[in-house]
């Protein structure tokens, strides 16, 4: 039987999917990662490994593995954690769970988008206080939405997802897309006249500190930030100052440069909305991803081709 290292517990279902398919090494530690040296001892020997996105596949684990390695399946729709390179010289296929969660991932950057403009957490924190208030005319002012510019960074799947929702809010969707097409504009454009920006751009070294000081700069001061993607796509540092000096309105987050650390400076702020990279977590979303992810490993390790094949040009 195929050897598997799956490097943390997933649903019942998606655990129950693999049992008795595979010789299945589980690591059940604590809600933290798997550290690097057991990551790196538990994957030698294994001809399948269901990684998540805080597990750094590159050179180093492919050699701890060893050359017997088929497939890397990551339990996620970004691969940004897996050297695709390294493992496309060495063979190993890479595979990953795009389309069942776009719908999730769309939701929870409209989440983020309306708490941002209409500052439900800050009014949140402010009743827990006990402090007394009286509705008033002037009270927590927020951003209407209706009638303004959404403008979506990065046009896939989950882009396209988080356009359709705003027909319901009556506004206007523009967007940048990386090949460019006939209806995208160009960044600046989208930064200069976006009342609204939510990111779905995929990190690469190009997309790394997108947004930095000077695309605040140029933002509209009524603008908010929304960030579901990848958190090294914003420079954290320079994104806290903008909020600080009031360049930008407010800014929802559920991604973070360093992750899962969180940048000191912006806790300190009530204008922004935090949320632990929760994109994908719904029951039913999280059950297909699992499902989505067994199903590539298990195709890999038997010699089959991943539905969802990062790194077709192995198989050529
Ligand atoms: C989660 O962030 C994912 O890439 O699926
Ligand atoms: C507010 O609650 C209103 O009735 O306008």
């Amino acid at each position: 039987m195929a050897k598997v290292l799956v490097t943390r517990e997933m649903v019942d279902e998606a655990v129950r999917a693999l049992t008795g398919r595979c010789e299945l090494d589980l690591y059940t530690g604590p809600p933290e990662a798997i550290p690097r040296d057991e990551f790196l001892e538990r994957a030698a020997g294994k001809d399948g490994l269901l990684t998540m996105l805080s597990e750094r596949v590159d050179a180093e684990l492919l050699d701890a593995a060893g050359p017997q390695l088929r497939v890397v399946a990551n339990h996620g729709v970004g691969y940004d954690n897996i050297d695709v390179a390294e493992c496309t010289k060495r063979g190993v296929l890479v595979a990953n769970t795009p389309d069942v969660l776009t719908e999730a991932t769309a939701d929870l950057a409209w989440a983020l988008i309306l708490a941002s403009v209409r500052r439900i957490a800050e009014g949140d924190r402010f009743l827990r206080t006990g402090k007394p208030w009286i509705w008033g005319p002037r009270m927590m002012l927020g951003q209407e939405l209706h009638g303004r510019t959404l403008g979506i960074v990065g046009y896939g799947r989950i882009g396209r997802a988080t356009a359709r929702r705003a027909e319901g809010f009556g506004m206007r969707v523009i967007h940048t897309a990386r090949a460019g097409s006939a209806d995208s504009v160009p960044f600046g454009t989208l930064v200069a006249e976006s009342d609204v920006i939510s990111i779905h751009a995929p990190l690469t070294p190009e997309t790394r500190h997108l947004f930095d000081a000077d695309v605040f700069r140029r933002m509209k001061p009524t603008a908010v930030l929304v960030n579901t993607a990848r958190g090294p796509l914003v420079d954290e540092a320079a994104l806290a100052e903008a909020l600080r000096a009031g360049e930008i309105f407010a800014a929802g987050l559920d991604v973070f440069e360093r992750e899962p650390e969180v940048e000191k400076a912006l806790l300190a702020l009530d204008t922004v909305t935090i949320v632990p990279h929760l994109g994908s977590a719904t029951a039913q979303t999280r059950a297909a991803m699992g499902l989505f992810a067994v199903e590539n490993v298990l195709d890999g390790v038997a010699g089959h081709r991943p539905r969802a094949l990062v790194n077709p040009e192995v198989l050529t």
